[in-house]
């Protein structure tokens, strides 16, 4: 076991980790921030998404021990002082069913609307090249996107 301290939504947290804990594993387990979800842990679904020092990862391609000292923020740090205006639109355009895809896909379109605040339709789809949705066909997500248009 090694003692890491792991900046999460603000608050900095001393844990012990294995030396093979998986990130994912750990923000949900061991810190309690549920958001993140394992939909295939191998990359490839963005279910897990969150911001490492400020760029979006999969969190469950990083361990743990590589996270000794940074900074993490979930959709609950999204969303600690009210709802993004992204956030709403996803609510009020009904862009999600089940949701299981819906906190990787918000760390992922906020980090383009960060950078880019104001996309084309395809600078969206290559946002979320990395993120599946298996309920939506994704026409609600990208259309709650587009319309944060500034
Ligand atoms: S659980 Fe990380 S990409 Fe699917
Ligand atoms: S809303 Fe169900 S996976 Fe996206």
């Amino acid at each position: 076991m090694s003692k890491i301290h792991i900046i999460l939504n603000g608050e900095r947290r001393s844990l012990h980790v294995e030396p093979n804990d998986i990130l994912l594993d750990v923000i949900r387990d061991k810190m309690g921030a549920k958001s993140p979800k394992c939909g295939c842990d191998r990359g490839d679904c963005g279910a897990c998404t969150i911001f490492l020092n400020g760029k979006s990862v999969k969190s469950c391609n990083i361990l743990a021990i590589e996270a000794d000292e940074q900074e993490i923020v979930t959709l609950e740090g999204l969303s600690e002082n009210g709802l993004t205006k992204l956030q709403e639109k996803f609510i009020n355009m009904n862009s999600f069913q089940c949701g299981f895809c819906a906190p990787g896909i918000t760390i992922a379109a906020t980090e383009l609307l960060n950078h880019n605040p104001n996309p084309t339709l395809d600078d969206v789809k290559e946002a979320l090249s990395g993120n599946l949705c298996r309920c939506t066909g994704y026409t609600p997500i990208l259309d709650a996107i587009m319309s944060c248009k500034k």
